[in-house]
């Protein structure tokens, strides 16, 4: 099969840019991959909402751009802080325009919600469903375009790039360039190769490396792996956010957010004496950044020795709560509470990630003709830790810079001809499933008890050797049986997880999300750990 453009992903990044180019080009061919169902992504379960600034009276580009900065603690890249808070009202009108809508309040002005690390309210949302609507919109449209089409059920596997042609690439290779992908079909089991002009990688994040996440069984790393096996660059993976209220419900994966927004309408975070303890650990208490707020749950867990700490929602507004919450309410219900009467007990849980593949200002990534977008790339906005709701606003802006710039370079690309088929010679279907599934859970395992909020060197060290036992005996799997989308997902999950920890020994301070007892000191050296 052949492509011109070749989109993987169906969430936020990967719809946007597959419409832009498909209105930009009716005549070209744009093909969509999802590995499951078209709407299973991380954008579907987004909740908060998109920051941008909407209210010019209060609000302006240099509080959020100030705000980001700040959030990310030294590290984001100036330049683009500035273009995603600049550009991101505009991605956000062309949303609208097709059709999300977001709360209005009784005077007919967007509803605007705030979250920690913002010194404004500026977040639009629809209810607590806000990646839902967002969703529901780009696809609405998308199924409304003659020139896409979306393979759902579809598992990429690989990128092909010169080496799948004999050629050796190695981490200096200057030109490294994608052809397109070897998909596995889930429907026939096959594998097939499409070839593409342009690839965009738009495959999300990485939470499944986690035992505790919200993210949902889509979000393994594969984008971030598959470009470090095709010797791309990845940057900054150490910075894996953990969401400080997802809910507290054990057995239950992926976990519940309890969105930010709570604590933006004034939830409080309490420990099991009922103490509102934030007031110990930042000035700006339950709205303090992510990194400071799930450090102090944490820290305040060990302390007492429990596994949760409470939301207090007793004192808020009811009809209020269960306008803007409608689902959240719903769900403790579900589980038996009452958030009106009963606090919610709540824990942190892996659920973004702040680093990934390394692009430009435009999406490039290091390999021609493939750009990168959404959580798998790192941009440089987030730096060492995201802000808040400024995930959907980066994607949605980056997926138009890509197209941009495909457009300005479609024309000089051509399909590669000689790419040969997958070889499945000498594989067996495997004999033991289970082996993925207790490799899966000892990765995730690993990854919580030595690699979660708060690290150390021993820790760090301890997770490389049970890793690399878990690399050797996958990478053995995966040469002598038939592929499978669980098998592939483990061996990503391990590549993420290997990348997280590298990231983390090389970075000797605590910044942001990296927290690393044997190295409390910021280090005067601002870098980025490219890998
Ligand atoms: P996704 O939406 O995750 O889509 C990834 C796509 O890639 C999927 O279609 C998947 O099938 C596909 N894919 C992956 N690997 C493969 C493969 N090998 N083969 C084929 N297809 C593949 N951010 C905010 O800004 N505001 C919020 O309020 C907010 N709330 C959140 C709440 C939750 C519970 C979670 C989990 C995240 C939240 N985030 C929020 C973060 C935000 O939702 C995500 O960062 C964003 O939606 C990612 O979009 P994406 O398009 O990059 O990837
Ligand atoms: C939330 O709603 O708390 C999540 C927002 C985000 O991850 O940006």
């Amino acid at each position: 099969m052949q492509t011109d453009f070749l989109v993987i992903g169906s969430g936020i990044a990967g719809l946007t840019y597959a419409l832009k180019i498909s209105k930009e080009f009716p005549d070209k061919k744009i093909t969509v991959i999802t590995k499951t169902q078209e709407d299973e992504t991380n954008t579907k379960y987004a909740q908060g909402g998109v920051a941008g600034v909407w209210d010019e009276v209060k609000d302006s580009f240099e509080k959020h751009i100030e705000d980001t900065l700040i959030a990310g603690d030294g590290l984001c890249n100036e330049q683009i802080v500035e273009i995603v808070v600049k550009e991101g009202p505009e991605r956000i009108k062309e949303i609208i325009d097709y059709g999300a809508q977001f709360d209005k309040d009784a005077s007919g002005e967007y509803a605007l919600g705030r979250e920690g690390g913002h010194s404004e309210h500026r977040i639009l949302h629809h209810k607590d469903v806000t990646g839902k609507e967002m969703e529901r919109a780009l696809l609405s449209q998308l199924n409304a375009a003659k020139n896409i089409e979306v393979l759902s059920h579809c598992y990429v596997v690989d990128l092909i790039t010169q080496h799948h042609l004999g050629y050796l690439v190695t981490k200096s290779t200057l030109d490294i360039t994608c052809f397109g992908v070897y998909v596995l079909n889930l429907r026939n089991k096959q594998i097939e190769k499409i070839l593409s002009k342009i690839t965009v990688l738009a495959t999300g994040g990485c939470g499944q490396s986690y035992r505790t996440t919200t993210n949902p069984k889509i979000a393994t790393g594969d984008g971030v792996a598959m470009v470090y096996r095709a010797k791309g660059k990845i940057e900054n993976m150490e910075f894996i956010q953990f969401h400080p209220t997802a809910l507290y419900e054990p057995g239950t994966s992926p976990s519940f957010l309890i969105t930010e927004a709570v604590r933006g309408d004034g939830g409080i975070l309490r420990n099991k004496d009922g103490e509102a303890f934030m007031e110990r650990y930042d000035a700006r208490k339950d709205l303090a950044p992510r990194d400071i707020v799930a450090r102090a749950i944490d820290n305040e867990m060990k302390r007492n020795g429990t596994e949760h700490v409470y939301l207090d929602c007793r004192h808020m507004d009811k009809e209020k709560f269960i306008q803007h919450f409608p689902n959240i309410y719903q769900k403790c219900l579900s589980i038996g509470i009452d958030v009106m009467q009963q606090m919610i007990p709540v824990a942190p849980a892996a659920h973004y990630s702040c680093g990934g593949i390394k692009t430009d200002e435009w999406g490039n990534t290091s390999i021609q003709h493939l750009y990168a977008c959404g959580e798998c790339a790192s941009t440089g906005l987030h730096g060492a830790n995201r802000l808040a709701s400024n995930s959907l606003l980066e994607a949605m802006v980056f997926a138009h810079r890509a197209y941009l710039d495909s457009v300005q370079k479609i024309n000089t690309i051509s399909f590669e001809g000689h790419i040969p088929d997958w070889n499945t010679h000498g594989t067996t279907e495997p004999s033991e499933m289970i082996l993925i599934t207790q490799s899966q859970k000892e990765l995730q395992q690993v990854m919580s008890d030595y690699v979660g909020i708060v690290r150390n060197d021993v820790r760090l060290e301890r997770a490389m050797s049970r890793l690399d036992l878990l690399h050797k005996e996958t990478e053995e799997l995966y040469q002598t049986t038939k592929v499978s989308p669980q098998l592939c997902e483990l061996r990503n999950i391990i590549t993420v997880g290997y990348l997280i920890v590298k990231g983390a020994q090389f970075r000797k301070e605590s910044r942001g999300l990296h927290y690393n007892t044997d190295h409390l000191e910021k280090s005067n050296l601002l870098q980025n750990i490219i890998l």
